[in-house]
């Protein structure tokens, strides 16, 4: 979906807009350019100015809102330290997580645990660390809940369109309507209280329509549970607040004048919040990688990098436009692009990069962030990104 279907743009905006994410791209490539040097393995490179500038911006475009940084998009503790600074609050999804957030000193019950699907010992590790606050899309999660933390406050998770959103997430998770008719049954039977409603729309998410439909769709719920005698005190619109790879996407300030109306018809008893990942740490990090080889396979060219499916860059199997950029100038080719390994899903697709390019030339990917070294690991011995923070 592109932005020129829920945002009216005229050519001229267009470009304006298609430069400005250029303009941003070299900046990014700049300050992760020195790190070329002593290099041996992959690097992503983050800025703390821009992990902060992204921070302010989302919560000045949604005053209203609540600001829960989702954890598993780069659990690095400076950067925690960085937004808890920033005052913002924090979502998480493991054991893992939670004692990140134990180490940082976070107010606990401030924490929210909205994985869906969590195992008994660690809804028992979340309630003995504090956290007052779980998410459930199921009947079964709210009787596991209801064995380990009887006072829990619980917020469900309902199924909405993640159509436009680069990484959906729907199917796997959220309610459908049969499946909120049971959640409230069992949780009336086991004395459960349902205090909250959320939604994901999708990560990357290019659809403004999606957090509109949300909104709409948790309001009705809150009247439901209302008549079942639960008393609704908030609102949480989840992730999926996307990042500028091509000028077509909204920005936060657009997708904020529809969201801030839409929550002038949620009552103000109701706390809202949301769950930004990707939004908040994803431009602020450039990676820098390394050609390994290239081949040519028949009529095919092969790009091999230092790093791939593995090294943080699954995400380049899907339909992100992830820049691109090689050190080295000189016309474009188009190359099918490997990561180091030896196993064959470690392959990313076809993009461009000079025609020209070799083995031990520089590649910049810009806007990477977030669910870079996160989803990292090192496979066949191959190092996993490693991260330098810069001012
Ligand atoms: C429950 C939940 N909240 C928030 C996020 C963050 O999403 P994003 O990084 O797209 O903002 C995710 C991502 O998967 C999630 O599962």
């Amino acid at each position: 979906m592109s932005l020129a279907t829920v945002v009216k743009l005229t050519n001229d905006d267009k470009t304006q807009r298609r430069l400005m994410v250029e303009e941003d791209s070299r900046q990014q490539i700049a300050f992760s350019a020195p790190h070329t040097e002593d290099y041996s393995q992959p690097v992503l490179v983050m800025s703390r100015q821009r992990l902060r500038d992204n921070a302010r911006r989302f919560m000045a475009a949604m005053p209203r809102v609540r600001a829960h940084f989702a954890v598993k998009a780069n659990a690095d503790a400076e950067i925690l330290q960085i937004f808890k600074e920033e005052g913002t609050c924090f979502e998480v999804a493991s054991i893992a997580e939670i004692d990140a957030m134990v180490e940082l000193g976070a107010n606990m019950e401030t924490v929210f645990y909205s994985n869906p699907i969590k195992s008994p010992v660690s809804i028992a590790h979340a309630a003995k660390s504090g956290l007052l606050w779980y998410c459930v899309d199921t009947p079964e999660e709210v009787a596991k809940i209801a064995a380990i933390k009887p006072d829990a406050k619980l917020y469900l998770r309902i199924e909405v369109s993640n159509e436009g959103s680069s990484w959906p997430l729907a199917g796997k998770f959220g309610a459908t309507p049969n499946g909120v008719e049971a959640i409230i049954e069992a949780a009336k039977v086991l004395d459960m209280k349902i205090c909250g409603v959320t939604f994901h729309v999708g990560s990357q998410c290019c659809n403004i329509d999606n957090w509109v439909a949300g909104i709409g769709a948790a309001k009705k719920l809150f009247a439901k549970l209302s008549s079942h005698g639960f008393v609704p005190e908030l609102l949480n619109m989840g992730g999926g607040y996307p990042l500028q790879f091509t000028g077509e996407e909204p920005t936060i300030e657009e997708i904020a004048v529809r969201i801030n109306q839409e929550l002038e018809s949620i009552p103000e008893n109701i706390q809202v919040m949301a769950e930004p990942g990707r939004y908040f740490v994803g431009s602020a990090g450039c990676l820098v990688s390394q050609v390994v080889g290239t081949a040519t396979r028949d009529d095919v060219r092969w790009v091999y990098l230092d790093t791939g499916v593995y090294g943080g860059l699954m995400e380049l199997t899907l339909d992100f436009p992830v820049i691109i950029v090689s050190e080295r100038t000189g016309e474009p080719g188009l190359w099918t692009m490997a990561g180091p390994t030896c196993d064959s899903i470690d392959v990313m697709g076809r993009h461009k990069l000079p025609a020209n390019t070799e083995a031990e030339d520089f590649i910049y990917m810009p806007n990477l962030g977030a669910y870079c070294t996160t989803c990292a690991c090192d496979f066949n011995g191959f190092p996993p990104p490693v991260m330098r923070m810069i001012d």
